[in-house]
């Protein structure tokens, strides 16, 4: 199979990058290794920022997400008993949608087959040749037979645990890398939210996250140790650590549900430099992960592909190298931002070292300095909303 841009992975990254060339009038080939149903399904991210619902309402997928998505202009932050509102839209102008990352991925999903678009499930990418070529190479398994994609680019949307970034040779890429003594156990319940807006809870046994999907599912966190085993939490006992972390507050309580998915993320802060090696280029998790704690990680996926659509146009119509040149130095900007933000909100909101009460102190202390400085406020609100694209 021949085409212009072949794209490995079918997540927020590769379908956005597919659906933007397509607009360009560009060609390509998304190849995913798992099938329709499982990533349709996935459930993971939920946060819109603003810049993320413009990009997807600008290229004609804002219609479900008009109807369905819930416009958040604040968030609370709960600690030491009280709760405080970080009024977000009136700090910054502007507001996030909570929206499902497997709604993004259906209306994408929808959108490129609607346009006649190839998109190829259950097709695993095995491994990339050619890179330094003007035709790389994208060999992939699919119904059993060993298969090949050839293309005038490759671009490496497969996530943390994609093929896409080994292709490159020892010695190129440089890894930043932190990893957290914790995890989330996400859980996602049949239950209509108890609150409008989102709560981040600080609490001493742990960080706790309010979240939802509709008016009808609750999301919710809790932070559990790194190594926890999900078998260990029974539906009963995660509704009894809710309850401990969030029903902190007077009068306030958690709507409780039958729980229909619960998963244990582990934390992790990454990423790979350059994001570009020869006619690879890399979006996405497959080059940078961010602890969830800042709902980043969707927003950056779609915001490299935003930058990759404009220079794969730049380079299809006129023959422009500059903007393919500058991908990795300008996407690592906003990368850097998001890595710098969710650290801070990561490390204000866990339950740190339990032997080292001075942590503990700095962290009731930013969080109180949060709550009565508006400066300090603005900035929790303008990179939460989501900074100007570049
Ligand atoms: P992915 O969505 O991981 O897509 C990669 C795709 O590549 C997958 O479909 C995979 O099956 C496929 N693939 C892998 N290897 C191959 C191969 N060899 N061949 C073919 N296909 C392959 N982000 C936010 O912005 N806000 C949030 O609120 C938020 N909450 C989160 C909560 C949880 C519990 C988790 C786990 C993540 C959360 N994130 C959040 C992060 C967000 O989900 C990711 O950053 C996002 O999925 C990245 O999109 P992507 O397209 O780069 O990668
Ligand atoms: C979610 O709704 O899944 C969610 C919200 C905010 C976060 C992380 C996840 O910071």
């Amino acid at each position: 199979m021949r085409t212009q841009v072949g794209i490995v992975g079918a997540g927020p990254a590769g379908l956005m990058l597919s659906h933007l060339l397509h607009r360009h009038g560009i060609s390509s080939v998304v190849l995913e290794s798992r099938s329709r149903e499982y990533v349709e399904h996935r459930v993971r991210a939920g946060v819109l920022e603003q810049g993320s619902v413009d990009l997807l309402r600008d290229t004609g997928l804002g219609a479900r997400l008009d109807r369905e998505g819930l416009r958040h202009e604040g968030i609370e932050l709960r600690f030491d008993g009280e709760s405080h509102r970080v009024a977000m839209t009136e700090l910054t102008g502007r507001a996030i949608t909570v929206y499902g990352q497997q709604e993004v991925v259906k209306d994408l999903i929808a959108a490129r087959l609607a346009a006649g678009g190839t998109i190829l499930f259950s097709a695993e990418a095995t491994r990339l040749s050619g890179l330094e070529s003007p035709s790389p190479v994208v060999h992939y398994r699919h119904e059993g037979r060993d298969e090949e994609l050839h293309c005038d680019f490759v671009v490496g949307c497969d996530g943390f645990h994609g093929v896409s970034r080994s292709a490159v040779p020892d010695g190129v890429l440089h890894t930043y890398e932190r990893t957290y003594p914790f995890a989330w156990l996400g859980v996602l319940a049949a239950a209509a939210p108890a609150v409008e807006e989102l709560i981040y809870a600080h609490h001493e046994r742990g960080f706790a996250l309010y979240s939802m999907r509709s008016p009808e599912i609750s999301r919710l966190y809790l932070q559990v140790p790194a190594d926890e085993d999900i078998a260990d939490w029974p539906d009963e006992r995660i509704w009894a650590e809710l309850r401990t972390r969030l029903e902190t507050v007077p009068g306030w309580t958690l709507n409780e549900g039958p729980i229909l998915e619960k998963a244990i993320t582990p934390l992790r802060s990454f990423v790979v430099e350059p994001m570009q090696w020869q006619r690879l280029y890399l979006a996405g998790d497959a080059v940078h992960i961010v602890p969830p704690t800042g709902a980043k990680g969707m927003n950056l996926a779609l915001a490299d592909v935003a930058l990759l659509g404009d220079a794969f146009a730049a380079w299809y119509a006129d023959g422009r190298t500059d903007l393919l040149d500058d991908y990795s130095r300008t996407a690592l900007r906003r990368v850097w931002r998001a890595q710098q933000f969710s650290w801070w909100m990561t490390s204000m909101l866990h339950r740190l070292d339990a032997d080292d009460p001075y942590e503990a102190k700095l962290q009731s202390a930013t969080l109180r300095y949060l709550t009565t400085s508006p400066a300090y406020a603005t900035s929790l609100a303008e990179n939460y909303v989501g900074l100007p694209l570049v």
